[in-house]
């Protein structure tokens, strides 16, 4: 599989990995009766179309990268509630009040300046619209077991440092909200724990992009086999643990900002 179908599949197994945690969530922001969805930072349109699946309403998704919304338009043509265009999260090519719901996810983690991001997205919602924030790690939080001293510091925030992300965007995404001018409400949605059958089919769907992270960071390849043998051993026994929390955020516009 070359680089561009393995991106468009492991935004695809997000998405349906993580579609029950936001199903909820979308009956707080009434998705299924608006008009105008805005979904920033689309990307190839994995958490778009379940957006478009779920409302009546015209659904438009905008991303930065050309690529991504050349790959969502490929994706999408059996939607027609949906435009996409290349956009800026940061300079959202709409006027004030345009949309009833706003969305993101997994975007802010990767912004630039998400306070910006925030507010460019509170900017084009309605009064008594929402803007909803899914997916935002906070690999602070992260928990695993069977310890590796090597690995886990990379898996718990370095590596995200390493490509430009802030793996600690989670805890800050009320202030985010709240500067925004928004009535906020933030919780954590993935509360389930994985058994090892469900962390067993995620790593060995992901292993070449774990060895490469590993290598990225520094290790040698006795090093990577070692953490891999041991990681199958507690997967094989049943004994793993493994949580991060991804935090939502859901800000309702209640005045003109
Ligand atoms: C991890 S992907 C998530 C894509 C999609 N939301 C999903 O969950 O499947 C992050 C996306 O944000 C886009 N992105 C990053 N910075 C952006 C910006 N400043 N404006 C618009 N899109 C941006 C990237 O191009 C990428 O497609």
């Amino acid at each position: 599989m070359d680089k561009r179908d393995y991106f468009i599949k492991k935004l695809e197994r997000q998405a349906i990995d993580s579609a029950p945690e936001r199903h909820p969530l979308y009956q707080k922001i009434n998705l299924k009766h608006a008009r105008t969805v805005l979904d920033v930072g689309c990307g190839t349109g994995a958490v778009l179309k379940e957006i478009a699946c779920l409302t009546k309403g015209r659904v438009v998704g905008i991303d930065s990268s050309e690529n991504m919304i050349r790959i969502a338009k490929e994706v999408l043509t059996d939607l027609d509630n949906v435009e996409l265009r290349i956009g800026d999260a940061h300079q959202i090519p709409f006027e004030s009040d345009a949309f009833d719901v706003t969305t993101c996810n997994l975007l802010l983690m990767w912004a630039r300046d998400p306070a910006k991001v925030v507010e460019e997205m509170a900017r084009v919602t309605r009064i008594n619209g929402y803007v909803f924030a899914s997916l935002e790690p906070d690999f602070g939080g992260e928990i695993r077991w069977p310890e590796n001293k090597k690995v886990d510091p990379i898996f718990a925030g370095k590596a995200v440092r390493g490509k430009g992300g802030d793996p600690f965007i989670g805890r800050k995404l009320r202030m985010l909200f709240v500067r925004a001018g928004l009535q906020t409400e933030v919780g954590i949605s993935n509360l389930e724990i994985w058994n090892c059958k469900q962390y067993e089919k995620r790593y060995l769907s992901s292993r070449e992009e774990y060895r490469q992270t590993l290598r990225d960071n520094g290790l040698s390849k006795e090093e990577i086999r070692s953490w891999e043998r041991e990681y199958q051993k507690a997967l094989d026994e049943g004994i793993a643990m493994e949580f991060f929390p991804q935090f939502y955020a859901i800000g309702r516009k209640v005045r003109f900002l």
